[in-house]
């Protein structure tokens, strides 16, 4: 199999992890070209990668004729319409989480990909993470029976970048960027079961300085096969990354926290390097993780794209997955302004951004 030759979207935080992922499986992948609007970002990132080609315009990229496979790390509000330009152009895309802003924009980048026969492909890491895929492999093993409850929680102390915090660029607070992943998360762990309902509690705890985003949530998914998913997620955790499962069936159960469970408790009185995502600092006690991109399953992800496009695998993580979700946060924003379940299908048109499902209703709050 030749190697895929990816263009990268974007030069900052998860730009990095791509080329990392990539440098992990170096017979699947080749990074050829980086775009990105910041003077000099994409070409100082090109230098530290060994990146061949780098553009402050990513049309540049999908008119290079050797990038067969997009790969978009932009801001959310940008997601739709570089999938279609690049579909245009005739490449292969990933879109990183979450899919887009709206369900016409999921309509109109699958619709977009399908006509241009390329592949749309949506980077769910979860479903690689080598520790939650062990878990699925348990338990459809039959190892805890009939799984009746599934939980995944993502927290940390907020974004890195301020485009998170604008809504109109991110279309949502924690559930939209961490949230996208629980929901993707309960959704496969089950088995792609019909959606049934969803409830969700959202709240602007501690950052309404900042953001008009909930940075605060609890959603509850019921599927059609009775079982239920639950996800927390966070902006106002200090402490470093957070992210864990626990999965239960009537004959067992399973818990894993995926950076503190493969971490080393650490002291140090003067500090060290890095430790894990998001940590603040490295003195005191502390949890520095070993292999943090292996453990996430970014290689891993990278590998079954790139054996996607060279038609080996199928997708297990394509377009119509990051439009499950898009309807699940839909309906999870509209659930926190009604206070109440919503039934799926849940699919309002004209929706400019799914924080307008709770924020714009003039008789809620943060409920
Ligand atoms: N899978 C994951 O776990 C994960 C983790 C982090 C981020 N993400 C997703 O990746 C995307 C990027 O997040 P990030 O953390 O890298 O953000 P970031 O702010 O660190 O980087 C965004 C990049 O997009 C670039 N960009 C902005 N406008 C652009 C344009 N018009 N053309 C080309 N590039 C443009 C910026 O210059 C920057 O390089 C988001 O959608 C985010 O939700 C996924």
């Amino acid at each position: 199999m030749s190697k895929v030759r990816i263009g990268v979207i974007g030069s900052r935080f998860q730009a990095d992890c791509v080329v990392g992922a990539a440098k992990a499986v170096p017979d699947e992948v080749e990074v050829v070209a980086v775009a990105s609007p910041t003077k000099g970002h994409a070409a100082e990132f090109a230098k530290r990668h060994g990146v061949a080609r780098a553009s402050t315009d990513y049309r540049d990229l999908l008119r290079d004729r050797d990038v067969e496979l997009v790969w978009i790390t932009a801001p959310n509000r940008l997601h739709a319409p570089m999938t279609i330009d690049a579909a245009q152009a005739g490449k292969h895309v990933v879109c990183e989480k979450p899919l887009c802003m709206t369900l016409e924009e999921a309509d109109a980048m699958i619709a977009a990909c399908h006509k241009a026969d390329v592949l749309l492909l949506y980077a769910e890491e979860l479903f690689f993470t080598p520790k939650y895929v062990k878990a699925k492999q348990m338990a459809d093993e039959g190892a805890f029976g009939r799984v009746h409850l599934v939980k995944q929680g993502e927290k940390h102390s907020g974004p890195h970048s301020p485009w998170f915090w604008d809504v109109e660029q991110s279309g949502g607070g924690a559930v939209m960027d961490l949230g996208c992943h629980g929901i993707a998360f309960c959704w496969w762990f089950l088995g792609k079961p019909k959606i049934k309902s969803v409830y969700s509690q959202m709240a602007t705890q501690v950052h309404g300085d900042r953001t008009r985003g909930e940075d605060e949530a609890v959603t509850i998914i019921e599927f059609a096969t009775g079982a239920i998913g639950m996800v927390e997620n966070s902006w106002n955790r200090p402490g470093g990354m957070d992210d864990s499962i626990e999965v239960f069936g009537d004959k067992g159960q399973t818990y894993a926290d995926l950076l503190m469970g493969n971490a080393l408790p650490t002291y140090s009185e003067v500090g060290f390097g890095y430790a894990v995502e998001k940590a603040a600092t490295t003195k005191g006690w502390t949890y520095p993780v070993f292999e943090e991109q292996w453990n996430y399953g970014f290689p891993q992800e990278m590998r079954h794209f790139a054996r996607c496009v060279r038609g080996a695998e199928t997708p297990i993580a394509d377009g119509e997955t990051g439009r499950v979700v898009q309807e699940v946060l839909y309906a999870a924003y509209a659930s926190a302004g009604e206070g109440r379940k919503v039934i799926l299908p849940f699919q309002p048109k004209g929706v400019g951004k799914p924080i307008d499902l709770w924020k714009k209703r003039p008789s809620t709050r943060s409920s």
